[in-house]
């Protein structure tokens, strides 16, 4: 089964500034579906809060940082993420949320799978049923 990883991103460094790229089933292991971003989130708001049975991510925060809680089942382990050239890859069946937003940070997520609510686990215990089935 894959493992949650932070994967680095190609860094073309300039002195005009610099520039990073993702792409799909090359710098992430997942084609890419969707992506969406969180922003403007108010101070000690948390998001996410949910494992999903099939989509794969990768969370980068863009601009400002945050903390990605994950969690298998048997562990939790939490990611800062505070640079655009790196971000955090996470495989299905994996509960996480993220908190700790800076002001004005920026969370960017590729995922694998279009928007379906039917994908989403949102119980806790209904997650770690599945985990232990
Ligand atoms: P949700 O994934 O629960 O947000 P978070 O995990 O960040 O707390 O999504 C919040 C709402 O937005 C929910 O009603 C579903 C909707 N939504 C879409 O319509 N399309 C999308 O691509 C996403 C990610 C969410």
């Amino acid at each position: 089964m894959n493992k949650p990883k932070i994967i680095n991103l190609p860094k073309i460094l300039d002195k005009r500034g610099n520039l990073s790229f993702i792409e799909g089933g090359n710098h992430i292991p997942f084609n890419i579906e969707r992506t969406y971003w969180i922003y403007d989130v108010p101070g000690g708001e948390q998001r996410g809060g949910h494992a999903f049975k099939l989509q794969h991510e990768f969370i980068v925060a863009m601009s400002g940082s945050f903390d990605v809680v994950i969690d298998n089942g048997n562990e939790r382990k939490v990611y800062h993420l505070n640079r655009s050239y790196f971000g955090l890859y996470i495989p299905n069946g994996i509960w996480r949320q993220m908190e700790n937003f800076s002001t004005n940070s920026l969370a960017l997520v590729v995922a694998s799978t279009k928007y379906n609510e039917a994908d989403y686990i949102r119980n806790y215990e209904q997650f770690e049923n599945l985990i232990n089935e």
